[in-house]
């Protein structure tokens, strides 16, 4: 496996970073997930887009323009050898003496980049739906950075697992009652009265790029949607529910706190979105091709 490191392109075993790196110390840095499909970078702008915000979030300058991102992406897709990978880029604030305040001046950021094979949900899994269960979501007020601090997601997911479940989804409470923000590592619609539901875009979730993905689909196909608050009674009593992110495209949920959602079947709301969004795959990459 090639990797992308401070400016250089190696094997992954000759990469080597400090132990005083600011993102080993303090987990201070972000991260990105970017699919590649047939070598070609799914929506490479936005995601590109979402991390300059995730640094202009935690006050970190951009190393490199959008052309210097795009090419050095290019480079890490060609030298990976599988058509479809999935990319993981991070940033961390760079090298200095342990001190919580930003090192002054200013040293220069860790730029790390890797690819690993995509594997896409495998039909028996698109069929089933995958089982997840509920927790309260604990992690702090600024959840749309995507942050590599990912210690409450880590213990949050590990739940799901040791529940013998894919994911745990997310319920915060406020003085209006209890809502449902996303999952431990992906988005989470609901579907009532045959609308799809999707929570806001604001500091409590990731803005998934998969899930404006779903909704643009939705808009362009007459599938109708509402973007708004999700009561987490709304999720216990949902006909659907639907998981989004990056690795796991559109995923349907059969079963949430051991109990079946909706018959306990993949619906039709998950039926109409996945085979729409397999489509708007192709027909993004065809574009690309040309
Ligand atoms: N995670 N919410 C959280 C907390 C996430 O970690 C992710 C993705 C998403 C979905 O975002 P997107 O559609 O842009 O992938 C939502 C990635 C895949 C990860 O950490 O591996």
């Amino acid at each position: 496996m090639t990797i992308y490191l401070n400016g250089q392109f190696m094997p992954i075993a000759e990469a080597k970073i400090s132990v005083l790196d600011r993102g080993f110390i303090f987990g201070d840095g972000v991260y990105e997930v970017i699919p590649v499909y047939t070598r070609h970078a799914f929506r490479l702008e936005e995601h590109l887009r979402r991390l300059q915000d995730s640094l202009e979030g935690i006050k970190l300058a951009n190393p490199h323009t959008k052309a210097e991102w795009t090419s050095l992406i290019h480079e890490l897709i060609r030298l990976n050898t599988d058509d479809d990978q999935y990319l993981y880029l991070h940033i961390t604030r760079g090298v200095s003496r342990r001190d919580h305040a930003f090192p002054k001046p200013p040293v220069p950021p860790t730029v790390f980049m890797m690819s690993n094979p995509l594997r896409v949900p495998p039909v028996e899994l698109l069929k089933s739906g995958i089982a997840c269960i509920t927790a309260t979501d604990n992690r702090w007020l600024r959840c749309d950075i995507k942050a590599i601090a990912l210690l409450p997601n880590v213990l949050l997911r590990q739940m799901a697992v040791d529940a013998g479940c894919a994911e745990t989804i997310l319920i915060r409470s406020d003085a209006r009652g209890e809502f449902m923000t996303e999952g431990a590592a992906s988005n989470i619609f609901a579907v009532k009265n045959g609308i799809l539901l999707a929570p806001p875009k604001d500091n409590l979730m990731l803005p998934g790029i998969t899930y404006d993905v779903v909704l643009e689909i939705a808009a362009a196909n007459g599938i109708p949607y509402q973007v708004r608050r999700i009561e987490a009674a709304e999720v216990f009593e949902a006909s659907e529910l639907l998981l989004t992110s990056s690795t796991k495209e559109v995923l349907p949920i059969t079963l949430l706190d051991g109990k079946p959602v909706g018959d306990g079947k993949p619906g039709v709301m998950f039926a109409r979105l996945h085979g729409l969004y397999q489509d708007f795959k192709r027909c993004v990459m065809r574009v690309n091709q040309d």
